[in-house]
Formats: structure tokens, C-alpha cells, sequence
């Protein structure tokens, strides 16, 4: 298997192939296992330096990556945009530049921009790892969900993965449409009409309005967070009454003829788009989705920094 990805960035899924994706898996399983050593860390990325821009708020991403990181050795630089000057109007490039004139190589971004990652990418002299640009890719959640699902399953090859809830407003769903397609499993979107892109079939997807019906069909339910901070307009009633269509209790989970496995990228609103007592179930896997963020993340970071000295 050749060793180098196909791409000089991860701005999105969709420009990785399916060994692209397969090289990740299997750098990612070394680095879970350094990871889960007494001594957590490798010193393969002392010559790198890194910078974190987050211009959108972030708990998982922004530390698993700080971690991963670290955990290759690699010198780190965070910058948030709040206490930046970013506030007193420095432009996007203007601000990535000054950093880079400061000698990094690896650029980090969260941006809520759709395709912030790809400009950037395009004016800076840098390798560029989109962390989730607005409502368009969010590239290593995706790999770590795939790498979960291969983790629990064995592989994602043939597995009916659904995805429930926005997707309208979802990087984390279109960036998984994308990553479980193209790993060859079946994937359905499931929700209201109104947070249904109508688009969506010709990504490949089936689509389902009813939840039982959904999780029935299912080995792998990804029950998405409703994102209210991106809904300029109501899309349902309230969300008691989404809850009662669309969220995911304990009763509807055991009235399936199967043991199906829960996930969710997290933050989660417990109590709206699944209960407590299902998120900390042995069916959920949210944390071991946290624990493989870190080395997915490890992995593109290495095999892109590889790319950097060839
Ligand atoms: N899953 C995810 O992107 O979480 P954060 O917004 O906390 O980074």
C-alpha cells in the first residue's frame, strides 16, 4: 500500500480517496496504541510547528488536537479570535500570515465559513487541516466516527450507519455521507422535512422520516446535535416536540429486535436528541469516539507533516 496520501491538506472528505482513508485507519491504530502507553508520546514531530486557529467555539476538537499534537512532539501555538486582533478588523489572511512569518507549517482551522479551510489553503504557504468550517465539512469527525464504527463492527464495509436529526446545518453528517460511502457502507438521513436537505439523495443517502423505522433498519445510529446557535428561522414547533419524534430514549432503544450501536459527536443536549441513560449506556460509544479523535487526528497530522520533508 502506498504510504502517502493523495492530498497536501484535509479540507474535506471528499477529496480523500478510499485508500487515502485506509492509510489513516491503520497509522491511527499505532497511534492508539502509543497512546495507551504509560509514556503517551512519540518524538516524531519535534522539527514541526503547529497553530491552532479557532474562530469558532470548540471543547473536543481544539484539545484533541493540542493532544495529538503534543503527543507527537510537535512545538504548539493556539489562537482563539476572541482577545485577537481579528477584533479590531485583521483579515483572515493578514492574521494566518503573521503566524506563519513566526515559521509554522501546520495550520489547524475552525472557521464558521463554509469553505474558510480551501481559501486558506489556496494564500498561505502552509499544510491546512480544516476543524470544521461552518455548515460544510468537518473532515477528521467524520474519520474518527468511520474508525469507531470499524473499532465496534470490525469494519464499516457493508453497515447500515443512520444519521439522525439537522443535517440541513450538519458538517458532521456531510462529511460522514461522504467518509461512510466511500468506505462502502449504506447510510440513511433521518429527521423533520424541514432539516432534510433536498439535495440529499443524489449524495447516495436514503431518506426516512420516521425514527423506529430508521433505527430498525440500522446497525449504527449517529443522533446529531440540534444546532440552534445555526437556525435563523424555527424549523419545528419546539423542541419537546422534537425530542418526542426524534430523540433517543432507552424504551425505543430496547424495543428493537437487535442491539444497535448509539453515537454522537458531541456537545450533546442530553434529554433533547438522546437521554442521559442511553449516551452512558454500553451501546454508546461517545467517549471511545473522543479517545480515537486523538489518534485519527495523530495520524493526518504525521502523514501530512511527512509531506512537508518529502
Ligand atoms: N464534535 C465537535 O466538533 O465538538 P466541538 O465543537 O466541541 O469541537
Amino acid at each position: 500500500m502506498n504510504k502517502n496520501l493523495s492530498v497536501d491538506h484535509l479540507l474535506g472528505i471528499k477529496d480523500l480517496n478510499r485508500e487515502d482513508l485506509e492509510i489513516i485507519f491503520k497509522t491511527a491504530d499505532s497511534f492508539k496504541e502509543v497512546i495507551n502507553r504509560p509514556i503517551k508520546k512519540v518524538p516524531s514531530l519535534r522539527d514541526i510547528t503547529i497553530a491552532n486557529l479557532f474562530f469558532e467555539n470548540s471543547t473536543r476538537t481544539k484539545l484533541s488536537f493540542e493532544l495529538a499534537e503534543k503527543r507527537l512532539s510537535a512545538d504548539v501555538v493556539n489562537f482563539s479570535a476572541s482577545g485577537s486582533s481579528v477584533k479590531k478588523g485583521e483579515t483572515l489572511i493578514d492574521t494566518v500570515n503573521n503566524i506563519l512569518a513566526m515559521k509554522v507549517d501546520m495550520v489547524v482551522m475552525r472557521h464558521s465559513t463554509p469553505g474558510a479551510a480551501l481559501f486558506l489553503s489556496k494564500h498561505v504557504d502552509a499544510r491546512i487541516i480544516n476543524a470544521g468550517d461552518g455548515t460544510h465539512e468537518h473532515p477528521t469527525q467524520a474519520l474518527l466516527d468511520a474508525y469507531s464504527i470499524r473499532e465496534r463492527l470490525g469494519s464499516v464495509e457493508g453497515k447500515k450507519v443512520v444519521i439522525v436529526g439537522d443535517i440541513l446545518h450538519s458538517r458532521v453528517a456531510l462529511s460522514n455521507i461522504f467518509c461512510l460511502r466511500k468506505l462502502g457502507a449504506e447510510v440513511m438521513v433521518c429527521g423533520p422535512t424541514t432539516l432534510i436537505p433536498r439535495y440529499i439523495s443524489e449524495l447516495g443517502v436514503k431518506v426516512e422520516h420516521n425514527l423506529k423505522k430508521a433505527l430498525e433498519w440500522c446497525d449504527v445510529a449517529n443522533m446529531l446535535r440540534i444546532q440552534l446557535e445555526r437556525q435563523d428561522i424555527r424549523y419545528f414547533p419546539t423542541l419537546r416536540e422534537y425530542t418526542m419524534q426524534f430523540g433517543l430514549d432507552m424504551k425505543l432503544l430496547k424495543s428493537l429486535n437487535k442491539e444497535i450501536v448509539v453515537m454522537h459527536p458531541g456537545p450533546i443536549n442530553r434529554g433533547v436528541e438522546i437521554t442521559s441513560e442511553v449516551a452512558d449506556s454500553h451501546q454508546s460509544v461517545i467517549l471511545d469516539q473522543v479517545e480515537n479523535g486523538v489518534a485519527v487526528r495523530m495520524a493526518v497530522i504525521y502523514l501530512l507533516a511527512s509531506k512537508i520533508r518529502s
